[in-house]
């Protein structure tokens, strides 16, 4: 709680580009708790360096990526929307967390062991430590409500576990934070792999829609979507395609899954991919045309994640003093 309203915290790591798996899982459900919360949604660009980054590439990225949560309709007014890297209150809260988490909680976390394998030529202290980070960006903001997509979930659960130790060993000092998930749309799918979820750092660019995709690329990537061949729309767990095809027109329709399949009774597989792709174009067209203008307004943009660095700084500040003192550190 801040003040009489319930927080929201949420990020998103500036990798790849932002798909319509992060927009449908996250940023959507977002943009919905705007107005009833304190909402502080961050570019986590410390947790993105765990992988290598070519620097010159990563600060445009970055930017790119901020400019696309104004696009998507965050709005400053509402939302403290910053960079990690410029509130330094992340990196500190996250060295005295280390001293409250386990190796071997960070060694069972699943995305440490599939990044590990992925990049095994670099599993840096970093990687395994990525929840912790994670951990402090939440706890800082003394957050209630977490909406991710289900990848997160554990990183969420560690984040309580780590809470609650604290809390237990010393006073209650942090708030147990709660994932969030839709109703529907927390794990979007590749469109190649569909039984994968869709990735940000897929190197097949058709697995995956980039929020800032031109119209015709999200027909053509729908149109090519790995579907079967039984020819039937209909949602079920042996028809991943087509589930994942469904599930994404409900999500950007407002709409349920079974409302959906109904449209398509006496169809097939060609009307379902124009359909969902004309929806997702629809959706997406506001978007990428408001991301062309911001992206060019840097003075804008640097005003705003300035603003939210120190809207940010000053909350975070007031828990990290009550950390030290409660380890026992001497003040300042
Ligand atoms: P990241 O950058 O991988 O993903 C950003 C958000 O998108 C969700 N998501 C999906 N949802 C549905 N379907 C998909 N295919 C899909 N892929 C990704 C993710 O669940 C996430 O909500 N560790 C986080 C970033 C982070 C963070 C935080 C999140 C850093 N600090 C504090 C919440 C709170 C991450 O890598 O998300």
């Amino acid at each position: 709680m801040l003040g009489d309203k319930k927080v929201v915290y949420s990020a998103v790591q500036p990798t790849g580009c932002i798909t319509l798996g992060n927009f449908l899982g996250a940023i959507n459900n977002w943009l919905k708790m705007q107005d009833d919360y304190v909402n502080i949604f961050a570019i986590a660009d410390l947790h993105a360096l765990t992988v290598r980054q070519n620097p010159a590439e990563y600060r445009k990225r970055a930017m790119s990526f901020f400019a696309q949560y104004l696009a998507c309709g965050l709005d400053p007014q509402k939302s403290i929307l910053y960079f990690q890297s410029h509130v330094h209150q992340h990196a500190e809260l996250a060295w005295i967390l280390n001293c409250f988490t386990y190796v071997g909680e960070m060694s069972r976390m699943t995305q440490f062991k599939d990044k590990s394998a992925k990049h095994a030529e670099n599993i840096n202290m970093g990687l395994l430590d990525y929840p912790v980070l994670m951990a402090a960006d939440i706890l800082l903001y003394q957050s209630d409500f977490v909406p991710v997509g289900i990848d997160q979930k554990q990183h969420l659960e560690i984040s309580r576990d780590v809470a609650i130790r604290f809390n237990n060993l010393y006073s209650p000092t942090f708030t147990v934070p709660e994932p969030f998930f839709g109703k529907q749309g927390t794990k979007i799918f590749s469109l190649q792999d569909p039984t994968q979820k869709m990735s940000k750092s897929d190197p097949d660019p058709n697995g995956y829609i980039n929020l800032i995709d031109d119209p015709d690329t999200i027909v053509k990537k729908f149109r090519r979507a790995v579907t079967d061949c039984d020819g039937r729309v209909i949602y079920s767990e042996d028809k991943p395609g087509v589930s994942n095809l469904l599930t994404i027109l409900a999500t950007v329709t407002d709409r349920t899954v079974a409302d959906v399949e109904k449209d398509f009774v006496g169809k097939g597989y060609a009307e379902l991919k124009n359909e969902v792709a004309d929806a997702v174009v629809e959706r997406l067209r506001p978007i990428r045309e408001q991301y062309d203008r911001l992206i060019n307004d840097k003075e804008y943009l640097v005003s705003v994640y300035k603003e939210g660095a120190e809207s940010a700084s000053r909350i975070a500040q007031r828990t990290l003093n009550k950390v030290y003192r409660k380890v026992g550190l001497v003040e300042r």
